[in-house]
């Protein structure tokens, strides 16, 4: 079978003056995710939604924030960013966007918002699994449309789990629906999951949401050296 070769690429830590393209590979590697479509009101709470978990992530000394850069162009092609946790850390403080504060409810219609949902589960079953464990709280994995497929997000996920080996640490992850066949070939095993059912977020609510239906979003974990 023919398959596409790998684009050469470096892995490099991202600092600040990179937001503008990390924020640009965000908003277009989700914008087919359902469940990150309707997570915003517009585009501009999504950008500074993500402008607001950059500036956190980067000036945060257990957040690695890694971007895959093209060898041949320099421009960013994807990034990860991926949170140290010790025993006595805050698994509620700030890492991935849907834990980036909002309302925790719709001001019109008096309801909890999707990102209030899945932030509120993910904590809960995080605390269930990891509480008093030293592990690496896997965040955010991001490739450009025009760059997946050719081993790029194999490599950033490689750069987390190799990180984790070397300190013989478990690794914890959300994952989105596309990401999920990446991960289990790194190792990471299911451990619980979470169905959303989008059409209630979605403008026109139960009754009008067509084309939104249920998303799955999965908790896994990967044990050191798997
Ligand atoms: C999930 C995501 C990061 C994967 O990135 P990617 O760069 O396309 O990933 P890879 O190229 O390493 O691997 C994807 C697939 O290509 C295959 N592949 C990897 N290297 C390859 C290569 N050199 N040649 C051909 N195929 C390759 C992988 O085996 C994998 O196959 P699969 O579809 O059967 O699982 C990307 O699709 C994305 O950004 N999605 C939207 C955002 C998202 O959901 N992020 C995860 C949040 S939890």
């Amino acid at each position: 079978m023919h398959r596409p070769r790998s684009i050469a690429i470096s892995l490099l830590p991202a600092s600040e003056d990179d937001i503008p393209s990390l924020i640009r590979v965000h908003m277009t590697a989700f914008a087919y995710d359902n469940s990150a479509r309707l997570m915003f009101k517009d585009k501009d709470e999504y950008e500074t939604a993500l402008l607001d978990m950059l500036k956190a992530q980067l000036s945060n000394p257990k957040i690695a924030v890694i971007k895959a850069i093209s060898k041949d162009t320099g421009n960013v092609l994807g990034w990860q960013a991926s949170r140290f946790l010790g025993e006595d850390d805050d698994l509620g403080a700030v890492a991935g966007v849907e834990e980036v504060e909002d309302e925790t409810k719709d001001r019109k219609e008096n309801t909890p918002t999707l990102r209030s949902v899945i932030r509120k589960d993910s904590v809960r079953v995080q605390q269930d699994w990891m509480a008093n464990r030293e592990y690496i709280h896997f965040t955010t994995l991001v490739v450009d449309p025009a760059a997946q497929g050719h081993g790029v997000g194999t490599a950033l996920v490689r750069w987390v789990t190799d990180n984790a080996d070397e300190h013989g640490i478990y690794c914890w992850l959300q994952s989105s629906q596309a990401a999920h066949g990446i991960y289990l070939k790194a190792g990471f095993k299911d451990v619980g999951s979470f169905e959303v059912d989008l059409r209630e977020f979605a403008p026109g609510g139960k009754r009008g949401g067509w084309g939104w239906g249920l998303y799955k979003y999965r908790y896994m974990l990967r044990l050191p050296g798997s």
